[in-house]
C-alpha cells in the first residue's frame, strides 16, 4: 500500500469513528458553549470527536501537521502532510437534534488538497476522494448534476455566525439568488453541501467566512466529481474558505455574475 493510500484508509477509519461518536450521543444530554458569538456553539461531542481523532494522529502520524477546528493541532513547520479537521460540522443542527452533520477530514500534501473523507453518520453517507482518482459514496462514484441551466438549478447557502453584527451578512446574495434559481436550502453543514454538490444532489453552493477545515475535504471531493471550486472572482482563492462557489461547473459563471451583482 503507498504513503497515500493507508493516508487515505486512516482518514476514512477516523472519520466512521467520529460518526459513530457523534451517532451516540446524538439527542443525549450534552453540555453546550458558545465560542465567537452567541450563535457560534460548541458542544461537548465536538471536542470529544476533536480529542479523538488528534490522538490517533498523534500516535499513528507523528511527523504530520495537524489544523483542527477546536484548537487541538499540532504546527509541524516543514511537515509534508497536513491534517485539516472539522469534528463535527453542523453544530447548531447537532445541538438542536436537527439530522444534519458530520465530520470532514482533508489531508494536504505539500498544502496541496490530496485526500478527503466527509461522514455523515446518520445517513450513513462517507464520501472520500483521492486527486487524481475520482470521488465517491459508499465507495460507488460520484458526478456533478449535467444542469446548465442556473433557472433549474437547487442551491445551497449558510449565514456565518457574526450575522448579528456584520453588514456583510450573504442577504444581498440570498435574495437575489431567490429570484434566479428554482429553489434555496440552508442545511447548516458547510461539508456536506460540497458533497451534495459533487454528488449532484445540489447544483451549486456559495457561502462568505468560511473556515479551511470547513472545505478542505469538500473542495477536493467535488472537483474529482467534475465540479469546479472557487471563490467570488472565480479564482483560487476559496481554500481559506473566505469565499466559496462551488457547482457541477456549468452553472459557476451565472453564480459568478449573480455575486458580482449582475441581475
Ligand atoms: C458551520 C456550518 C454551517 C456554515 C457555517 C459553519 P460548524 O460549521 O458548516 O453550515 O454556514 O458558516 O461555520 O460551526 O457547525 O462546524
Ligand atoms: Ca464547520
Ligand atoms: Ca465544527
Amino acid at each position: 500500500m503507498s504513503e497515500q493510500e493507508s493516508l487515505l484508509s486512516l482518514a476514512i477509519e477516523l472519520a466512521r469513528r467520529a460518526g459513530a461518536l457523534q451517532r451516540e450521543r446524538y439527542e443525549t444530554a450534552f453540555e453546550i458553549g458558545t465560542k465567537s458569538a452567541p450563535v457560534d456553539l460548541v458542544t461537548e461531542v465536538d471536542k470529544a470527536c476533536e480529542a479523538m481523532i488528534v490522538a490517533a494522529l498523534e500516535a499513528r502520524r507523528p511527523d504530520d501537521a495537524i489544523l483542527a477546528e477546536e484548537g487541538g493541532g499540532l504546527d509541524r513547520a516543514g511537515a509534508t502532510w497536513r491534517w485539516v479537521i472539522d469534528p463535527l460540522d453542523g453544530t447548531t443542527n447537532y445541538a438542536h437534534g436537527y439530522p444534519r452533520f458530520c465530520v470532514s477530514i482533508g489531508v494536504e500534501r505539500e498544502g496541496e488538497r490530496t485526500l478527503g473523507a466527509v461522514y455523515d453518520p446518520l445517513m450513513d453517507e462517507l464520501y472520500h476522494a483521492a486527486r487524481g482518482e475520482g470521488a465517491f459514496r459508499n465507495g460507488r462514484p460520484v458526478r456533478v448534476s449535467p444542469e446548465t441551466e442556473l433557472g433549474r438549478s437547487l442551491l445551497a447557502t449558510g449565514f456565518a455566525y457574526d450575522r448579528r453584527e456584520s453588514e456583510v451578512d450573504n442577504l444581498d446574495h440570498f435574495g437575489a439568488f431567490l429570484k434566479r434559481a428554482r429553489a434555496l436550502r440552508r442545511d447548516g453543514s458547510a461539508a456536506l453541501d460540497l458533497c451534495y454538490v459533487a454528488s449532484g444532489r445540489l447544483d451549486g453552493y456559495w457561502e462568505l467566512k468560511l473556515q479551511p477545515w470547513d472545505v478542505a475535504a469538500g473542495a477536493l471531493i467535488l472537483e474529482e466529481a467534475g465540479g469546479r471550486f472557487s471563490d467570488f472572482g472565480g479564482g483560487a482563492g476559496a481554500r481559506s474558505g473566505r469565499e466559496v462557489v462551488a457547482s457541477n461547473g456549468r452553472i459557476h459563471d451565472a453564480m459568478l455574475a449573480v455575486l458580482r451583482g449582475e441581475r
